[in-house]
């Protein structure tokens, strides 16, 4: 399963990258907005620290300005995935970037019937929203399990990326479904190594080796 992290604090990105944890990154506006900076300068500086696919979410809701940021955007780098909220105008827009080479990732996706719509229009990725299908109690990840079943019915190419995490149990349970990428704020993907167990069994092996005549 590939790890994207879900940030455009740029210290963020470079403290996962150092773990390895990093083959992509997701932002969103409300992410841009965050870091007080210009839109293209973060992007820029993204990309200048992760080679993998870094999702750049275009603001247009109607096809022309859709398709007029998704052509500035995919020409900034060629790792620039287009992030396009899943409306009709959007997935009108996303065949044609999929007929135009641009790669792009279709979000604040809530349904499997969303998700289908978003693969037969070819999308590179779809992203689901678990936690804030959580939130609103239900189960997030069952709509993963629907969207990886019609997707293996058929043979589609789109990746399930999970969106939305909130905790390494989100991680777990993409993994056990087979979820192609799951896109994680910097906090959860460093829990996702931490086990209580352990940190005690190496405090004790380390207390154990004082011990050992030198
Ligand atoms: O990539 C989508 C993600 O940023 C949304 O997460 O926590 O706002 O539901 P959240």
């Amino acid at each position: 399963m590939k790890f994207f992290i879900d940030t455009a604090d740029i210290g963020e990105i470079r403290e996962a990258a150092a773990m390895g944890l990093v083959d992509g990154v997701t932002t969103n506006p409300t992410l841009i907005a965050k870091t007080g900076r210009k839109f293209r300068d973060v992007i820029e500086d993204i990309c200048e620290i992760v080679s993998g696919p870094v999702s750049a979410e275009v603001v247009s809701i109607d096809y022309d300005g859709i398709m007029r940021e998704a052509r500035e955007l995919s020409a900034i780098r060629p790792n620039i995935v287009v992030k396009v909220p899943l409306i009709p105008e959007g997935l009108k827009a996303v065949r044609s970037c999929t007929d135009a080479g641009i790669n792009t990732n279709v979000t604040l996706c809530f349904s499997a019937n969303q998700a289908l719509l978003a693969a037969k229009a070819g999308a590179t990725f779809i992203s689901p929203f678990v936690g804030r299908i959580d939130d609103i109690s239900d189960e997030g990840m069952d709509l993963i399990a629907d969207i990886l079943t019609i997707y293996d019915n058929y043979d589609f190419d789109t990746e399930v990326l999970v969106a939305s995490v909130r905790h390494p149990v989100h991680v777990l349970q993409a993994a056990r479904l087979g979820a192609h990428v799951a896109t994680c704020p910097l906090s959860v993907l460093k829990q996702l190594a931490y086990h209580p167990l352990t940190d005690l069994g190496l405090k004790k092996f380390l207390a154990d080796w004082e011990m050992v005549p030198k």
